[in-house]
């Protein structure tokens, strides 16, 4: 076993948020994201799912010291829960003697109490309470709250939600929140499609309501210098390991540090530091998920699945579309729209699996029939 395994643990970390060693990078996107809440603006953020708009979102408030409320609009079932959501993170930021005063002005005063369990505080509104009126009190808190003191952030994680908790929740919370001064708001959304009709179209209460960043993978030389750094002490071809790990992932923010992680874990165990292995072993471990998802598909998402594990064809190409048995281009193209729309494909430079892995599991199913 290599001596190094001993004293190193593992310096890969995916499925969580990263901070400290485990997040590269990204000093552009950093800057950009400080400076749009350092004025009045808000920050509209967008990128397919598990790019690292969260732990990129994070480290640019820790950079701030400001307090923040984050709040992630898919656990909210209603819009009173919505309410008391902000209000129970809110008061995880302040004491309640300290903005008790702000409170007592809302039109339905909540019942607070600890939960002795819980050690953290329920709330409730007596019931017939008008939800809008807890959601907008809630909003007008925070706000006096900046007024007072440090300007909050507050972040929505899966904004898009927003339009599945309650018909006109956009509208309405656009209305409560358009003349705050006191507060920035950002907007996080991994659903490109949903969030652009959200804040890009004129008919919408939240056309341009922010400033709009759309998050890219982490560029191929700051990975490469991620890994490579990492590798170096622990194995001798740590060139080699980041080169083949980034051919592989392509730069996938969290697929790049899954594999990496993988890797460093056969290398501690004492084999060699095949990469094919560690991504054999992560498709077996997916095996069943990725069985489920294809069998989810019609034949046409198939067709098209298959034609994407090819290098360099475009899929929308007559001669490929002949080659995988694709009757019209708009059957294909509504297809592509639909992967997207589920995140099975993304689009960079042309149209490529989100997942690696799924692309090599179809490409070794076929094989094995
Ligand atoms: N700057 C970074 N450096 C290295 N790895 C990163 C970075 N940002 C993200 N990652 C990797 O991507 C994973 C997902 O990050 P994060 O949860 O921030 O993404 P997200 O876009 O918010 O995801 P989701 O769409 O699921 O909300 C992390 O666990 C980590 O493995
Ligand atoms: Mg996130």
């Amino acid at each position: 076993m290599n001596t190094l395994s001993k004293i190193k643990s593992n310096p890969f970390r995916f499925g969580t948020v990263v901070e400290g060693t485990f997040f590269t990078n990204r000093e552009n996107e950093l800057q950009m994201v400080i400076d749009i809440i350092s004025g009045e603006n808000h920050l509209v953020l967008i990128s397919p799912r598990r790019f690292g708009k969260t732990s990129l979102v994070n480290k640019a408030i820790q950079q701030t010291k400001r307090p923040y409320i984050a709040i992630d609009l898919q656990s909210i079932t209603s819009v009173l829960d919505f309410s008391i959501q902000l209000l129970r993170k809110v008061l995880k930021q302040y004491p309640y003697e300290r903005i008790k005063h702000f409170i007592k002005r809302f039109k339905i005063i909540p019942t607070l109490s600890l939960n002795p369990q819980t050690n953290s505080i329920d709330i409730s509104f007596q019931s017939g309470t008008e939800s809008l009126d807890a959601l907008s009190d809630v909003f007008q808190l925070i706000e006096n709250i900046g007024e007072k003191g440090i300007k909050p952030i507050v972040f929505f994680d899966e904004f898009q939600e927003i339009v599945n908790i309650d018909k006109n929740l956009d509208k309405q919370l656009r209305s409560i929140i358009q003349y705050h001064k006191s507060v920035n708001y950002i907007f996080i959304g991994s659903y490109e499609g949903m969030m652009r009709d959200i804040f890009e179209k004129k008919k919408s209460p939240f056309y341009h309501f922010g400033h709009l960043l759309t998050l890219k993978k982490i560029s191929y030389n700051d990975f490469y210098t991620f890994l490579n750094d990492r590798f170096k002490g622990f194995h001798k071809e740590s060139e080699l390991i980041a080169k083949q790990i980034l051919s592989f992932s392509h730069c996938h923010p969290y697929y790049t540090q899954q594999l990496a992680w993988q890797v460093w874990n056969i290398i501690e165990h004492g084999s060699d530091a095949e990469i094919q292995k560690a991504v054999k072993n992560l498709i077996e471990m997916h095996d069943n998920d990725y069985e489920r998802i294809w069998n989810s598909f019609g034949q046409t998402d198939r067709k098209i699945l298959i034609g994407l594990t090819r290098k360099n064809i475009s899929v929308l190409d007559k001669s490929t579309l002949e080659l995988f048995g694709l009757s019209a281009t708009s059957t294909a193209f509504s297809s592509l729209k639909r992967l997207l729309r589920q995140g099975y494909i993304i689009r960079e430079k042309g149209y490529e699996f989100d997942d690696p892995f799924f692309r090599e599991w179809i490409i070794s199913m076929r094989e094995l029939c």
